[in-house]
């Protein structure tokens, strides 16, 4: 597939790699040496002192289709109001506030006031079960969460084990003698404007967000992200989505995940983009009309979703005018060859795929606007990144097309700066001068790298990562579960699904009736992306000897590949 760099943003690739500076970077966001660099402000108020603020920086749809629009000085003006409210809480610089919504304007707004504020800000997907909940705001002592009725509901049960959690905060509340206890109501659109508000100095390294993702061991590891990233997603989006003054941008992801605070928020509004949001999930029919009425330029989204769309087939596709689409990109799994040779076909422009991770903080490989795109593979690094494909002596491989650990050279600006309260895995995560991003790749002769699949257990199931660790937790809690092991299976639209094996406590029969019990209560007390689809019962599972459950065995036998003698295992 090829193109041309004509008119695109990023020019020729080879010049650009040859060119990058960070400090040119800065210079495009006017940010001097040792000025403060807050992204609240550079998102809002500098659009504004840009003479942009009557221009509009939200579309918002609700589920139920009703239309809001807000334009760059509201966004500067909620943001302010937030800020505001949460400084008269005590809330102070360096404390985790925690936001649990689905994608209402509230969480944007809250967002940006946050970080203006100089708090830390915990984006918690709303999906999330009580459990899940609790477990990530237990670990970063967050002391506010700003929520709605309906998910204030399941955070009630998590409040227990959340001591540090003085304030919440409940928007769109329609009825507040539903709220309970401290439970605090608020409408940052019927509070009194606040024009002006002392934005924290906050530097490169002062702390901005706080991601949980999934690691290969224990529970879900806080990645601290700090203001300076902004360098990176606003030269990434300006780039590789290739955004212009009139353009509509469409980021499907959600803000509880990092690509929907990197790609929903940060790297848009620093360039001044008008951005929708549909606060519904996957439906087809509703998303074409919103491309159609919305006239979306550029859309970022994931494989899974591309791949429910091409299920959906052609034909409703032309029922719409999807004609003011430009571009679009693809993140979270691999992107299939077939998908982007589909979107060629249907939408007339193929998907480019974009690799990066929560700790990355913005996209490292990807394939930019104008040039060749190479079906399947991820694209060549972002300039001024160094990246590389290392043997196990975590030395770089220099023959093509060898798989290895995918590595990138630190630092940069958007480089995570710890796991909250977690320095031996954060350290663990750098080898030999390399981070090591836990995925495997190969490098062609061309330098386009292509994706091999994870180097660890971690279950990608719909470009969301689940580790298997929290899974088994959860299981374990269930009355009738003795032993468990999470792993993932193969699955056409998803790319992987959660599967459990389960050995059952005594008095306890593998029933169906069981095994919609357990996968219910993962649901609940997790997500429903971490409940596990299938459960196979076994009446022991393959453990080492020091009891470390092999889920290589596990993900053997699924695959139907030869396992050997699993009773000598336990001596292992
Ligand atoms: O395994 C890779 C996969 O998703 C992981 C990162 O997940 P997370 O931290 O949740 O961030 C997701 C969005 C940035 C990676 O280590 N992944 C992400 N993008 C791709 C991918 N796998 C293949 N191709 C991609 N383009």
């Amino acid at each position: 597939m090829n193109s041309t760099n004509e008119g695109t943003n990023i020019g020729p690739y080879e010049e650009r790699v040859k060119d990058f500076s960070w400090d040119a970077v800065s210079r495009e966001l006017g940010h001097e040496d040792g000025a403060p660099l807050n992204i609240g402000w550079y998102c809002t108020d500098r659009i504004c002192k840009q003479g942009l603020g009557g221009k509009t920086a939200l579309i918002w749809e609700s589920t139920q289709g009703e239309e809001r629009k807000y334009t760059f000085d509201q966004m500067r003006l909620y943001s302010n109001a937030y800020a505001k409210l949460l400084q008269e809480l005590g809330v102070k610089d360096g404390e985790r506030v925690a936001i649990y919504l689905d994608r209402v304007p509230s969480l944007y707004f809250s967002l940006l006031g946050i970080l203006k504020l100089g708090a830390i800000a915990v984006p918690m997907f709303s999906a999330f079960g009580e459990e899940a909940l609790q477990v990530r705001l237990a670990n970063c002592d967050a002391v506010a969460c700003i929520t709605s009725p309906r998910l204030a509901r399941k955070l009630r049960k998590a409040r227990p084990g959340l001591p540090a959690l003085k304030r919440v905060i409940v928007v769109d509340v329609d009825d507040e003698s539903k709220l309970k206890g401290d439970e605090m109501a608020y409408s940052v659109e019927d509070a009194p404007p606040v024009d002006d508000f002392p934005v924290f100095p906050a530097t490169e390294e002062t702390p901005s967000l706080l991601h949980y993702t999934s690691g290969t061991t224990g529970q879900p590891k806080g990645a601290l992200h700090v203001h300076g990233s902004i360098l990176s997603q606003y030269i990434t989006t300006k780039w590789v989505m290739d955004l212009k003054p009139d353009d509509v941008y469409w980021c499907t992801a959600d803000p509880g995940w990092v690509t929907g605070i990197s790609y929903g928020v940060i790297g848009p509004w620093s360039l001044g983009a008008t951005q929708l949001v549909l606060e519904v999930g996957f439906i087809p029919a509703r998303w074409y009309s919103a491309i159609e009425k919305h006239r979306v330029s550029v859309w970022y989204s994931a494989p899974t979703a591309i791949r429910l769309l091409m299920r959906e087939g052609e034909e409703i596709v032309k029922q719409y005018d999807l004609s003011s689409l430009r571009h679009l990109c693809s993140v979270g799994e691999p992107l299939n060859p077939e998908a982007v040779i589909w979107s060629e076909k249907v939408y007339g422009l193929p998907f480019h795929d974009t690799w990066w991770q929560t700790e990355t903080g913005a996209i490292m490989i990807t394939n930019y606007p104008g040039m060749e795109v190479r079906p399947g593979s991820m694209g060549k690094p972002f300039p001024g990144t160094a990246a590389a494909v290392l043997d196990d002596r975590f030395e770089p491989i220099t023959e093509p097309n060898k798989p290895g650990k995918l590595a990138l050279k630190p630092p940069w600006a958007s480089m995570f700066r710890e796991y909250w309260g977690n320095r031996t895995i954060y350290e663990s995560k750098f080898k030999n001068g390399w981070y090591i991003t836990g995925d495997r790749a190969r490098i062609d002769e061309d330098g386009y790298y292509w994706f091999e699949g994870r180097d660890d257990d971690v279950i990608n199931t719909g470009g969301h990562l689940v580790a298997p660790f929290e899974v088994e937790s959860a299981l374990l809690e269930h009355e009738a579960v003795a032993e468990s092991a999470a792993i993932g299976t193969p699955d056409k639209v998803n790319m992987e699904v959660v599967k459990a094996y389960v050995a059952l406590k005594s008095g306890f029969e593998p029933t169906k009736d069981l095994e919609l019990s357990i996968m219910n209560f993962v649901r609940k007390r997790l997500s429903p992306l971490a409940m596990p689809q299938y459960i196979e019962f076994m009446d022991k599972l393959p453990k080492t000897r020091s009891g470390k459950i092999m889920r290589r065995v596990l993900r053997a036998m699924d695959r139907g590949e030869p396992i050997g003698d699993i009773s000598t295992l336990e001596d292992e």
